[in-house]
């Protein structure tokens, strides 16, 4: 299969400092890239980590940018041929001002660096998006495999207050409705929840319902609902594979097979028989049937649930994030 990685050296990546695209930006730098990373702040230490990866001193500058800042996006992506648009905000929950929060940031932002990747003339732009653009479908009949066809409804989302799906919905759209008006190369990558271990010190929203539910705090307990994780390593080399196969295109769905709830906590229970877990169950009967067959087809390999797992907890153990069993 032909790739472009030849013709391809300086990308950038934005929101570096978070969860999946300090990753993304460490395996970019072991593949030899000079990456731009965009933060919002370079003198937090919360971004620190990044200036420590391997071969960061060389090859990796960062860039005080705000997704609502134009100037400041196109400082970032300019000299680049090739951008992952990582940064969106992750907020789920505790909701006031759900056009602040998250849509424009997500929507505004994508438009932002897909104004600056048309300017710059990128060739490839890999935007994460998330299952959470594909799963809040009504309509989809039930029980049938969910494929990258299937997009949430955004008056479904908005009736159900669901902010977050929302956010990324109209961003992704936003990003076809860009390359289809400009011809800019546009793929995605829609992953499902995403756990692993972590490079930067402050604990990002899906490794914290992990975290929850190693400690027994968790609310999502629907016993008989399916659940989809995936590994943040095998997330950002589906970032880059997505970004060097030249044959990519369209959305692309990240996840491993899904898994029964019920099932899951068994298979924790199985690994971790001293942690606490939440007993009551409630049913919800619903179930998500998803697959990665597209990825998998042009060559995604990705780590087991249980390794991914195991990884997690021994990453949350040593950060003392979770007492020892
Ligand atoms: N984790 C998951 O389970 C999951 C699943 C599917 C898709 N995704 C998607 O993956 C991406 C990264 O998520 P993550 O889990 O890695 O979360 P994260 O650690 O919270 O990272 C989010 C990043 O977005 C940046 N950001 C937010 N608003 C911004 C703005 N206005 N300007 C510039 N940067 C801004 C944040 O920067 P600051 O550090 O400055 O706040 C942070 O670097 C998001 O697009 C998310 O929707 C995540």
């Amino acid at each position: 299969m032909e790739e472009h990685k030849s013709e391809i050296g300086r990308v950038c990546v934005t929101g570096a400092g978070g969860f999946i695209a300090s990753w993304l930006v460490k395996l970019l730098l072991s593949k030899g890239y000079k990456v731009h990373g965009t933060v919002r702040d370079p003198s937090n230490e919360k971004n620190d980590h990044l200036k420590k990866l391997d071969k960061a001193t060389e090859n990796l500058q960062l860039f005080k940018a705000d997704l609502l800042d134009y100037n400041t996006v196109e400082a970032a992506i300019s000299g680049c041929e090739g951008v992952f648009h990582v940064a969106s905000p992750v907020i789920l929950s505790g909701i006031s001002n759900p056009e602040e929060e998250l849509i424009k940031p997500a929507l505004v932002g994508t438009k932002n660096v897909l104004k600056a990747c048309t300017k710059a003339n990128v060739k490839r732009v890999v935007v994460v998006s998330s299952i959470s653009s594909i799963v809040s479908n009504p309509d989809w009949p039930q029980g049938t495999i969910m494929d990258e066809n299937c997009w949430s409804d955004e008056e479904f989302c908005k009736s159900t207050e669901d902010w977050y799906s929302l956010s990324k919905t109209m961003a992704e759209k936003e990003a076809f409705r860009h390359a289809q008006e400009t011809g800019l190369d546009v793929v995605t990558l829609c992953p499902s929840i995403v756990i692993g271990p972590l490079l930067q010190s402050t604990v990002n929203v899906s490794s914290f319902l992990l975290l929850d539910i190693l400690k027994g705090s968790s609310e999502y307990t629907e016993k008989d609902r399916n659940w989809l994780f995936v590994d943040v390593r095998d997330v950002a080399e589906a970032a880059l594979l997505i970004y060097e196969k030249r044959e990519a295109s369209g959305r692309y769905i990240c996840t491993l097979d899904p898994i029964k709830i019920g099932d899951f906590f068994g298979m924790l229970k199985n690994i971790y028989p001293g942690f606490k877990y939440h007993k009551n169950f409630r049913e919800l009967g619903i179930d998500l049937h998803m697959s990665s067959e597209k990825l998998r087809k042009i060559g995604w390999k990705h780590r087991t649930l249980k390794e991914a797992v195991s990884d997690s907890v021994q990453y949350y153990e040593e950060a003392g994030l979770l007492k020892k069993e």
